[in-house]
């Protein structure tokens, strides 16, 4: 791990940091970092009448959710928090973060995915978003082998929306299943009750191997005191009902009972030291990464030069690659052909990866290149990290004859059917089926990240006030349009593209893990990395490579 990248050439920049270019990129890069910096802190406390919120909560002795979260975890270590704008611009501004934290922790040195209410937001309930998100916590566990806290403070599903977080797949029962599963896949699920949980939310910690409740705050029941009125016409106090007493002495749902929130997560914590955890090794706990490894050669927060400030200017992979990657050291494969795409071996914080990443349209030869590639990086058991800043394969009759839509999908069919763990940091643009070929979503890296200058869409904005307005157009065959109508038609569709891929309106879906800083791509990479590093992984010989 210590001398790996050793012998393989450093990457020559051609980036000059004195220039005007330079300058002006990263002016407009930083202040997009401030408006990310910015958002978040509105979904860690902002909101529309979050305030009183936040003041009833810690009026009552509950202790804010990230704060519990720190609580939790080894001194010193830091949460590598997911979505964390999640509902974004949705829900009237009233659900800021979807009312839910999740993210990875270390307790005891090793790496548990944690999934926390916040009860200062709409009572803890989920709406669609806070339960896609869960959903997608319990896949990044089991793809990852990591065991779940559940810091349960919740109303269980958002009543006004039930039919979109109910009954499908992926909803509500689909967290349950995928708790039990996660069970039984000797991932320890483990619950700490904050809350009044009700309905669904009761659920969690009685599908939970363990559960802790703590006296005052959590109460458990399958329906409320207003539920019991309404239908047997019982009136009785909470903690009658569902009180940590009443659960820990009588019932059994709990296992044990604390008579405060750190009282409560110390037992967490003896609980986690007591499971098979894995460590990465035994000296290392996950979050700590090895100092001995070579920086990249240049500062990473050049990075904010490189990226153009203007997105119909390109700007070179192998800048961003020089950046990220152990002592900028990078075996380039076939770099004198398919310049379209850049594909080679690295480091990132030790761990051998194979890395694509877009100059921008892919041509024939590039998808040729990159499927060859994969082909290398699943023999030689190698994980992949794609780099996406492409505006989607080329078009034109040249293109098309020279067999674009097999050579393309041939690279998608490689990434679809590739096993080796894959990472995907969208780093610009992400169009058309260039995001399908470069492991986007529907792909199903282990972990998607997007920079905020990103764009995700079928096409660019410019592009699509074309194509649209032109199909709109022929369907109106023999009707007089004027030139306002024509332009009034462009500038609509224009607006609801450049909104639509927008990288807060994705990030809002959960169409990756969140927005990063440019800055954290490496060390981001690093820990998700580390994370497959404690996996017992295949031995090489994962198939044949065909020559393309
Ligand atoms: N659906 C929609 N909104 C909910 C909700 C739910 N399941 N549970 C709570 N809320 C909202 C409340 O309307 C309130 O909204 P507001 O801030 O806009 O006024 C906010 O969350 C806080 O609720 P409140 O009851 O004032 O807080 P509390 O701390 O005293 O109690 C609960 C919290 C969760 C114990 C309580 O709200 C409750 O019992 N909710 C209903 C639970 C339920 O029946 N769930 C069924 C799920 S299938």
């Amino acid at each position: 791990m210590l001398d790996g990248g050793v012998g393989v050439r450093k990457i020559i920049s051609k980036i000059d940091p004195n220039s005007e270019q330079f300058a002006r990129n990263f002016e407009h890069n930083v202040n997009d970092v401030l408006t990310l910096r910015e958002r978040q802190q509105w979904a860690i406390d902002g909101g529309r009448g979050r305030e009183r919120s936040i003041e009833r909560h810690l009026s009552r002795g509950k202790v804010m959710v990230r704060d519990r979260i720190d609580m939790v975890i080894d001194e010193g270590t830091a949460f590598m928090e997911l979505s964390p704008l999640a509902a974004w611009g949705q829900y009237d501004d009233e659900v800021p973060g979807a009312g839910i934290v999740t993210g990875i922790g270390v307790v005891h040195g090793v790496p548990w995915m944690f999934i926390a209410n916040d009860a200062t937001v709409k009572g803890g309930s989920l709406v669609p978003m806070a339960i896609k998100q869960h959903v997608r916590a319990q896949d990044i566990a089991l793809e990852n082998d990591l065991g779940v806290i559940y810091l349960v403070d919740s109303g269980g599903a958002f009543l006004p929306l039930q039919d979109e977080i109910f009954p499908d797949k992926d909803h509500f029962g689909g967290s349950f299943y995928r708790q039990a599963r996660l069970s039984a896949a000797g991932l320890p699920q483990l619950s700490v009750v904050l809350g009044g949980c009700t309905a669904g939310g009761a659920y969690v910690p009685a599908l939970s191997d363990e559960v802790i409740m703590v006296e005052g705050i959590g109460r458990i029941f399958l329906g409320g005191p207003p539920i019991v009125k309404a239908a047997l016409g019982e009136i009785i106090e909470p903690d009658d009902l569902g009180g940590a007493q009443l659960h820990t002495y009588t019932s059994g749902v709990s296992d044990y009972i604390a008579q405060s929130e750190a009282e409560a997560y110390g037992k967490l914590r003896e609980i986690c030291e007591t499971t098979s955890q894995r460590r990465i090794d035994e000296r290392q706990s996950w979050f700590d990464f090895d100092h001995d490894v070579e920086p990249p050669a240049y500062d990473i927060g050049e990075l904010y030069g490189v990226v153009s400030a203007d997105d119909r200017i390109p700007f070179e992979a192998i800048e961003i690659i020089a950046r990220i990657v152990d002592g900028s050291r990078f075996h380039e494969f076939k770099p004198d052909w398919g310049e379209s795409i850049v594909t080679g071996f690295a480091r990132i914080h030790g761990h051998l990866v194979g890395i694509i990443a877009n100059n921008g349209i892919i041509f024939s030869e590039a998808a040729l290149k990159a499927t060859h590639f994969i082909e290398l990086c699943e023999q030689r058991r190698i994980p992949l990290v794609f780099l996406q800043n492409t505006s989607g394969y080329m078009v034109g009759r040249d293109s098309e004859a020279g067999g674009i839509a097999k050579n393309g999908a041939k690279m998608v069919a490689a990434v679809a059917n590739a096993t080796v763990p894959k990472y995907t940091v969208l780093v610009g643009g992400s169009y058309g089926a260039g995001n399908y070929g470069m492991c986007g979503r529907g792909f199903q890296p282990r972990f998607l990240f997007a920079w905020p200058n990103s764009r995700i869409a079928t096409m660019s904005a410019e592009t699509a006030q074309t194509v649209l307005v032109d199909i709109r157009l022929g369907g109106m065959k023999g009707q007089e349009t004027t030139d306002e109508e024509i332009e009034a038609l462009r500038a609509e569709v224009r607006e609801q593209y450049e909104t639509h891929s927008n990288p807060y309106y994705a990030t809002s879906r959960l169409w990756d893990d969140g927005l990063i800083e440019p800055e954290q791509t490496r060390d981001v990479l690093g820990l998700c990395l580390a994370l497959a590093a404690r996996q017992d992984e295949p031995a090489p010989g994962g198939g044949l490579v065909y020559r393309m």
